[in-house]
């Protein structure tokens, strides 16, 4: 791979560029207005994959946003690799906490990132790393060392529940025919800490409606003799945890996997600093469920959180009013057994049945998506580490982490492939929050890294 290598130094520059046109395609899945920028970041990919030496490279089109395929087969006794990424971004809202425009990327160092920092809604998640990927098949296509068959699935509805790709990859299962899938859309411990991530949480969504009376009432001449439904709602909220962190929900942690002591004295090894957590974003103090670490909070244990809140008036300055509805969407994080299908339907039984009757509730299962844990002797973890070795000069850690790709799972059942996590973002980088960012060091060492794996991988299924 040392062509490869000389390669990527000497074009470093331009990888920056072409990375920099992407981030300015603004586009946000979740909102309809954007969906002309959708499709056209779906064909830069495609293109930008034609070019660099991809071959059937394919905007396929969905009942949503468009997948992008491409591969370059070049010996069917070698193994394949299925690349998968997301190139579709999370809302910049609300944007007047950016310090720079959300699309129109720039250059600056922080306390992380003291080489500096690409600045820009998807820098981090997740089109700066799935670039990547095509900067590192690039520079083995034009190095002559591509060592296996590569693949690449490139969706754009991460952020929204991947329900096309699942409709996709079952319709496809021959087209995807592989040994692995590769992804970075995960994170490192720090630069100088590499990390694989061996464990994904699963995810239940869903919006809560609850309606008192048919209209907005005078908060005057009805407050104190109508239940208001704001008021209702923060009540059933709060009722859903208890004074030790747990989920009162019954039957919520019945299928919870649980972990040893002894696997948990070896988690606990995993390099972690309270005071930089709290200080990173700014609490006094972490909280959570009891007799857990914050790193087991959010790894191996289930969370609950409400993701917004809203009815009534919340406009300029005081409007006396009683409103007649309250919303609030929540978002369960799931362990490994939890089903995410089950936990919704024990989650709307007990939601409705802790509602006085004073209101109506409604439930609306918005998506969701099992977690998943990678095995560390699996050839794939092996090659990775491997790699990861090479390019940091040391062994990275296997941490689970907190988020969920919910698709990673149905690779598995559907596909029957093992996904590794080869991400190369840190928790501070502020995916899905204002001035999200992605470092240069983590890039370039991403685009680094690749290679060594794809060597590694075809030595280890060889042997
Ligand atoms: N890339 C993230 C997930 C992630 C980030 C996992 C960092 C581990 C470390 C992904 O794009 C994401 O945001 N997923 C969503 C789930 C989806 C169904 C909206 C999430 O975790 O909220
Ligand atoms: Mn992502
Ligand atoms: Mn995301």
């Amino acid at each position: 791979m040392q062509k490869t290598q000389a390669y990527l130094k000497e074009n470093k520059d331009r990888f920056l560029d072409e990375l920099f046109e992407l981030l300015r395609i603004p586009s946000v899945s979740a909102d309809p207005e954007y969906a002309a920028d959708v499709s056209h970041a779906a064909e830069w990919i495609k293109n930008h994959l034609e070019k660099i030496g991809a071959e059937n490279a394919v905007v396929e089109k969905t009942a949503g946003h468009p997948i992008v395929y491409a591969e370059k087969l070049i010996d069917p006794a070698l193994p394949t690799i299925l690349v998968y990424g997301h190139y579709d971004v999370q809302p910049a809202d609300p944007i007047e906490l950016w310090d720079s425009a959300p699309f129109e990327p720039v250059i600056k160092k922080t306390d992380r990132h003291p080489d500096g920092a690409i600045f820009a809604r998807g820098s981090c998640d997740d089109k700066g790393q799935l670039f990547m990927h095509l900067k590192a098949f690039e520079a083995m296509i034009a190095a002559g060392e591509l060592p296996v068959n590569v693949k690449f699935m490139i969706e754009g509805e991460e952020e929204v529940g991947s329900t096309n790709l699942g409709i996709y990859i079952k319709e496809k299962k021959d087209k995807l025919k592989a040994d692995v899938i590769l992804i970075s859309d995960t994170g490192l411990i720090a630069n100088d800490i590499p990390s694989i991530t061996v464990g994904l949480r699963g995810l239940s969504y869903v919006e809560v409606e609850v309606t008192g009376p048919n209209r907005d009432l005078h908060s005057g001449l009805y407050g104190g003799a109508v239940a208001n439904p704001v008021n209702v709602l923060c009540k059933m909220i709060d009722s859903l945890t208890d004074e030790n962190g747990h989920i009162t929900i019954p039957g919520f942690y019945d299928k919870v996997e649980v972990i040893s002591d002894a696997d948990r004295a070896e988690m606990a090894k995993a390099p972690f600093n309270q005071d930089n957590f709290n200080h990173a974003i700014g609490i006094k103090k972490a909280s959570g469920e009891k007799g857990f670490s914050t790193s087991e909070r959010t790894s191996i244990r289930p969370a609950l959180d409400v993701n917004g809140i809203w009815g009534g008036y919340t406009g300029e300055g005081a409007k006396t009013v009683l409103p007649s509805k309250a919303h609030a969407k929540i978002s369960m994080r799931l362990v490994p057994h939890q089903d995410f299908e089950e936990i919704t339907e024990l989650f709307t039984k007990h939601f409705e049945s802790i509602a006085p009757d004073t209101v109506t509730v409604k439930v609306i299962p918005m998506h969701g998506g099992q977690g998943s844990v990678v095995q560390t002797n699996f050839p794939a973890y092996v090659a990775a580490s491997k790699a990861m070795e090479k390019s940091f000069g040391k062994k990275p850690i296997p941490v689970r982490s907190g988020g969920s790709i919910p698709i990673v799972a149905e690779f598995e059942t559907v596909l029957g492939l093992k996904s590794i996590l080869l991400g190369f973002g840190l928790d501070t980088d502020a995916i899905h929050s204002p001035n999200e960012h992605y470092g240069l060091f983590n890039f370039y060492k991403g685009i680094e890294t690749i290679p060594h794996f794809f060597k590694e991988y075809k030595t280890l299924k060889k042997g």
